[in-house]
C-alpha cells in the first residue's frame, strides 16, 4: 500500500525470540502436513505465514497454539521447551487466537462473545461468587472495563448488543479478533483475518492489526493469502509450500526468492 508504512516497518527493531520452532514434523495418519520446519517468532514482531492451499499453514499455527503435538521436533516458547499443553491452558500462557472459519457464538452478543475471551481470568469461581461477593464483583468490573476498552479499540460500540448471528462477515471477523485480545495475549495467532473481506473490511482490518501490535505490543503470528496485505503488515515471512518451508525473511527477500515464486507468487491465487 503505502510507502510510509514500508518505511516504518523496515526501521523496526526486532525483539529477542519468543517462539522458537525446531526440526517440527507433523502427520495424520500417512499425510506429512509439517516436514522438518524450524523458524522463530521475535517478540513484538508481525510474523507472516504464507503459502498455497494445503501448504500447512493452519497446521502449523495449531502447533504454535499447542493444539497439536508434533510427532518429532520441539517447541520452545519464552525460552523454555513446552510439552503439551492442555486447551484450557493455551490462554493462561498468553496465546489467543482466531480460526480461519469464524468460530463465535452467533445467538450470543457481541459483548458476550468479547467476554468468553476472558473466562480464564475469572479466578473467583463459583463458591466465592456464592458466598462472598466482594472479589467476584471486583474481578466482574475489572473484566467488564477490559472488554469495553477494546470495543471501543475495534470501533464496535454501535453492534455491542447485537446478536453475533445478524452480524455481516467482515464485522464477525472483527469480532471475532476483539474476543482473542480480551484475553490480553502476549501472542495473537490469526489464521486468515481478512479471507472474503472486501477492499474496504481489508484496510480495515489490516489497521486494526498493526494498530494492536502497535499499541498493545502484541506479537503477531498471522495466515494470510493477499500479498499485498502480507508485504505491508509482515515485518517477516515464513513460505511454506507441501508441508516444507521454501522461504524465510523480509517481505522484500521472500519476494524475490525464485522457488517462492515459482511455487506461490507466480500463480494466481486466493
Ligand atoms: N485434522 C486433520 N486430519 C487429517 N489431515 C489434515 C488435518 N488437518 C490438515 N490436514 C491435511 O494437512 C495438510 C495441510 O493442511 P492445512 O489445513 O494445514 O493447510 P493450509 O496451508 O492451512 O491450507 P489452506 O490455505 O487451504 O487453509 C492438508 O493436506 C490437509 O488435508
Ligand atoms: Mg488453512
Amino acid at each position: 500500500m503505502n510507502t510510509q508504512t514500508d518505511i516504518a516497518i523496515a526501521d523496526r527493531q526486532l525483539g529477542g525470540t519468543l517462539m522458537e520452532l525446531r526440526n517440527i514434523t507433523l502427520r495424520f495418519g500417512g499425510v506429512e502436513a509439517i516436514k522438518n520446519i524450524s523458524f522463530d517468532i521475535r517478540e513484538g514482531e508481525i510474523r507472516a505465514i504464507i503459502g498455497p492451499n494445503g501448504a500447512g499453514k493452519s497446521s502449523m499455527l495449531n502447533v504454535i497454539s499447542g493444539f497439536y503435538v508434533p510427532q518429532e521436533g520441539e517447541v520452545w516458547f519464552r525460552g523454555e521447551r513446552r510439552g503439551p499443553v492442555k486447551p484450557y491452558e493455551v490462554a493462561r500462557l498468553g496465546i489467543a487466537r482466531t480460526f480461519q472459519n469464524i468460530a463465535l457464538f452467533d445467538g450470543m452478543s457481541v459483548l458476550d462473545n468479547i467476554m468468553t475471551g476472558r473466562l480464564h481470568r475469572m479466578k473467583a469461581g463459583f463458591l466465592s461468587q456464592a458466598l462472598w461477593w466482594g472479589p467476584a464483583e471486583r474481578e466482574e468490573i475489572e473484566n467488564r472495563a477490559q472488554v469495553e476498552r477494546i470495543i471501543d479499540f475495534l470501533e464496535i460500540q454501535n453492534i455491542r448488543k447485537t446478536p453475533v448471528g445478524r452480524l455481516p462477515y467482515g464485522l464477525k471477523k472483527r469480532v471475532e479478533l476483539a474476543r482473542a485480545l480480551a484475553a490480553e495475549p502476549q501472542l495473537l495467532l490469526l489464521d486468515e483475518p481478512m479471507a472474503g473481506m472486501n477492499v474496504e473490511e481489508k484496510e480495515d482490518m489490516s489497521r486494526f492489526v498493526l494498530d494492536v501490535n502497535d499499541e498493545f505490543g502484541t506479537t503477531i503470528a498471522l495466515i494470510e493469502h493477499d500479498m499485498g496485505v502480507v508485504m505491508d503488515l509482515s515485518d517477516r515471512v515464513v513460505v511454506m509450500d507441501y508441508g516444507r518451508k521454501i522461504g524465510d525473511g523480509s517481505p522484500d527477500e521472500v519476494r524475490n526468492n525464485q522457488e517462492v515464486i515459482d511455487a506461490y507468487l507466480g500463480v494466481a491465487h486466493d
